[in-house]
């Protein structure tokens, strides 16, 4: 029986690791244990607690409960409880989701101890060295062992950079795995009768930087009216912050703002969407594979399929252009975009872990 751990502390990864329990608890239990590790990089019930009800995801064995600081001391403080756990407890193998501040802990923590590390969504570049998010990819994927990727790009972006082609494996997307899943065993409950449009953003450069924050909320706004849609609009605590402290001096009656949705609620809300704006990746996936079309509020996205494919475009924090690709969009029905994998990514990695 081979034990690994699971490293996980922001909501994306919560959703991602899921699918990886639940192919080990449900076929693989006796040749994988997990155990799971959350840092408390998120540690609201709305961003954090939630996700493990709602996925039936195992209680963390261990909680660091790191809380909220600058981004070096974040990881640093993560990096040394993390490296205790290991040290106390023999794991063969560590597993870490994404590009967070709690995924670098994991992957550097476990890589110095010289136990080795599984990235899953590997090889994903926005190549823009300036999002937090970007640094952390790149580092992981280079103390990594193993190396899953979503995408046929993001493989060739590892081969770019010269990795060993042993390490990388075309997993496909685990995020595919539990839109079908989660879509097909709950009935979905959300209780919107009118039409709405879902928007989302977290961020830093969005909310962190003033103007780009009332460039989008003022678009937002701009395209609630031309289409007499309401926008449905999850607050992420750090938007909320963001929002609070400005001066907001133009009308948002069209804008609801609300708490942040858990994932049924996400999918729920998808389906009945006339179109998402998001700088969310995560989102962004999920919208097309739930067949709607997306307008991603930055200026790259590493998931750059569905802009070839014509599902999503990209119009940074531009008002005008952010209407006019709403306009271009506005209920459209995509053809979910074939290049994330059969849905079976979680069992694919499950299986070579234990190889
Ligand atoms: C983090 C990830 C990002 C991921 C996102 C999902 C990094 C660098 N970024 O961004 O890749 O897409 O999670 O949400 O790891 N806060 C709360 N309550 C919480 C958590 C955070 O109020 O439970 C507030 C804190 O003031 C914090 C701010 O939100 O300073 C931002 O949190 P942080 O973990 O730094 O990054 P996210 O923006 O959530």
């Amino acid at each position: 029986m081979k034990r690994i751990l699971t490293i996980v502390g922001a909501r994306p990864q919560f959703i991602k690791a899921a699918a990886i329990s639940h192919i080990i608890k449900e076929k693989y239990f006796n040749s994988l244990q997990e155990d799971i590790l959350h840092t408390g990089q998120h540690y609201d019930q709305s961003l954090s607690g939630r996700f493990f009800s709602e996925l039936d995801l195992p209680q963390p064995k261990y909680n660091l409960g790191v809380g909220s600081c600058s981004h070096g001391r974040q990881t640093a403080l993560m990096l040394g409880g993390i490296e205790d756990i290991l040290l106390d407890n023999p794991y063969d193998g560590v597993l870490v989701y994404g590009d967070t501040n709690s995924t670098l802990a994991g992957a550097l923590a476990a890589a110095k101890l010289h136990i080795p590390v599984y990235h899953v969504e590997a090889g994903l570049r926005s190549f823009n060295c300036d999002m937090p998010e970007e640094l952390n990819r790149i580092l992981t994927d280079h103390a990594s062992h193993l190396l899953f990727a979503p995408t046929k790009t993001a493989v060739q972006n590892l081969k770019n950079e010269g990795f060993n082609e042993e390490k990388i494996i075309f997993s496909g997307d685990v995020m595919l795995d539990n839109v079908r899943y989660y879509s097909s065993v709950h009935s979905l409950g959300l209780n919107a009768n009118t039409e709405f449009i879902l928007a989302t953003i977290h961020r830093n450069f969005n909310t962190d930087i003033p103007e780009r924050l009332t460039n989008i909320l003022s678009a937002i706004n701009d395209i609630s009216e031309l289409f007499h849609t309401e926008i449905l609009f999850p607050l992420h605590p750090r938007t909320r912050k963001a929002i609070d402290s400005m001066n907001l001096t133009y009308n948002t009656n069209h804008i609801r703002f609300i708490e942040p949705l858990s994932y049924l609620e996400t999918l729920s809300a998808l389906q009945k969407a006339r179109l998402v704006l998001t700088d969310s990746g995560g989102l962004q996936k999920e919208t097309n594979f739930s067949g709607k079309a997306c307008v991603i509020l930055r200026p790259e996205t590493e998931w750059v399929e569905l802009v070839e494919d014509g599902s999503a475009i990209l119009a940074d924090a531009d008002r005008q252009k952010i209407v006019e690709s709403a306009r271009k969009l506005i209920d459209k029905t995509i053809e979910p975009n074939r290049l994330f994998g059969d849905g079976n990514a979680a069992e694919i990695i499950v299986k070579k872990i234990i190889s």
